[in-house]
């Protein structure tokens, strides 16, 4: 993955790809011109051998081109499109395979900016958006299709799993059969997955029968807060569609942004290891400490439960996120957060550092409060991401904190 699709030669015999800061790029003669451009439009199919060549940086643009590549490895994808923002990658999903009319089955809780795009916008183009909770078995999912009178229009189930802050898992394969069993020969129900919150580390959608996978980049695969981006892979066909979107809408990642990520991804596996190491023993405190009413973490789901199962088949690890209730409500929540030492209080996750925020009054303070609280985002949550420092002095912080409250 390291060297993966760059080819030293071609650029003066840099050990790494430079930064190819460029808006266009400037053709051989006219017939190559007319020849990429017939590709990049779909005018015509490539031919054998033939290589989409480099056109205008909303197109195409080798640090995009390279970091895709290397992205595709870790999914096994087909074909990768980076993004500006993981809101522009999910927003380019939807906006390309729902039409009004549709319906949008959707898994609660998502990213907070996600539902306010499904609750807010989509109804607004005349998309219909139902959502379902974690824990439903197969039969039931189903069943609430059927119930809305629309399950001739299902166009996508959409997945955030393990969701964002609870960290509740939903069954990819459940969900993959449901698609088929009402899709026909003229149209397909696809299945799209945030898989943002195991990164490319620690679970595969594609293996498990989703159509796409979507993430913020901006979260573990950058995974230094300096950055802010997107990425989606499918298969070749859907990726075309996507790809075409994104050129029109011109949403695609920046020439530099495409360099950080790909300096990001050679230690993406070291980060993501160290991380969930540290998770565990941060889990294990706050599980013990009596200012601490309950721990949403993947390492703490019941083995009777049917989320282990589900756990077991999909996740390779238990992750670096760990949410809590602490004991009270806002107030009790915000001594904590405000007596932090060394954790920054700040939103977004997967970062080298360890961050701690307030989903009911931060990231998910867009949703209507009764639909929040539906979905267990209370007052008195509070989410970690962990990062890569020594796990005694994460620890340390906290019972500092907590001490205060
Ligand atoms: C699970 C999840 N999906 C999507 C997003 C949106 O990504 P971005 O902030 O890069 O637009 C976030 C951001 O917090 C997220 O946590």
């Amino acid at each position: 993955m390291m060297s993966y699709g760059y080819k030293p030669e071609l650029s003066e015999g840099a050990i790494k790809c430079p930064i190819f800061q460029t808006s266009t790029f400037v053709f051989k003669n006219a017939e190559e011109g007319k020849a990429f451009f017939e590709v990049a439009y779909g005018i015509r199919e490539k031919r054998a051998n033939e290589e989409l060549g480099l056109i205008y940086s909303r197109l195409n643009n080798p640090d995009l081109e390279i970091l895709e590549n290397r992205l595709c490895l870790w999914d096994k994808a087909e074909e990768c499109a980076v993004f500006e923002s993981g809101m522009s990658a999910i927003t380019t999903v939807l906006l390309e395979f729902l039409k009004p009319g549709d319906l949008l089955l959707y898994s609660m809780p998502v990213y907070g900016g996600t539902d306010h795009f499904i609750n807010t916008f989509l109804p607004k183009i005349g998309v219909h958006v139902l959502g379902f909770k974690p824990g439903l078995a197969e039969g039931d999912i189903k069943k609430t299709v059927q119930d809305s009178g629309l399950s001739d229009r299902l166009a996508m189930i959409y997945i955030e799993t393990p969701a964002n802050p609870t960290n509740t898992i939903i069954d990819i394969e459940a969900c993959a059969r449901v698609a088929t069993h009402f899709s026909n020969q003229d149209s397909q129900v696809l299945v799209a997955v945030d898989n943002t919150y195991m990164g490319p580390l620690w679970q595969h959608p594609l293996k498990h029968g989703a159509d796409i996978v979507m993430y913020s980049a901006t979260k573990y695969i950058g995974g230094h807060s300096d950055v802010i981006a997107g990425a989606v892979l499918a298969a070749s066909g859907l990726m075309k569609r996507i790809k075409t979107l994104r050129t029109f809408l011109g949403n695609m990642a920046s020439p530099n942004t495409g360099w950080l990520l790909m300096r990001s991804l050679e230690t993406l596996k070291v980060r993501m290891e160290q991380q969930a190491l540290n998770a565990e023993k941060v889990a294990q405190f706050l599980i013990s400490h009596p200012k601490v009413a309950k721990v949403y973490y993947l390492g703490f789901i019941k083995e009777q439960s049917p989320a282990y199962g589900i756990f077991q088949k999909q996740c390779t690890s238990t992750g670096a996120m760990v949410s809590f209730n602490i004991k009270g409500g806002e107030k009790e929540a915000f001594v904590f957060l405000n007596h932090l030492k060394m954790i920054k209080l700040a939103v977004s996750l997967g970062s080298t550092e360890s961050l701690a925020e307030h989903p009911a009054s931060m990231t998910h303070a867009g949703i209507e409060e009764a639909h929040r609280l539906d979905m267990g985002i209370t007052d008195s949550l509070i989410r970690l991401s962990i990062g890569v420092e020594n796990y005694n002095d994460i620890n340390w912080d906290i019972e500092q904190a907590l001490g205060n409250v």
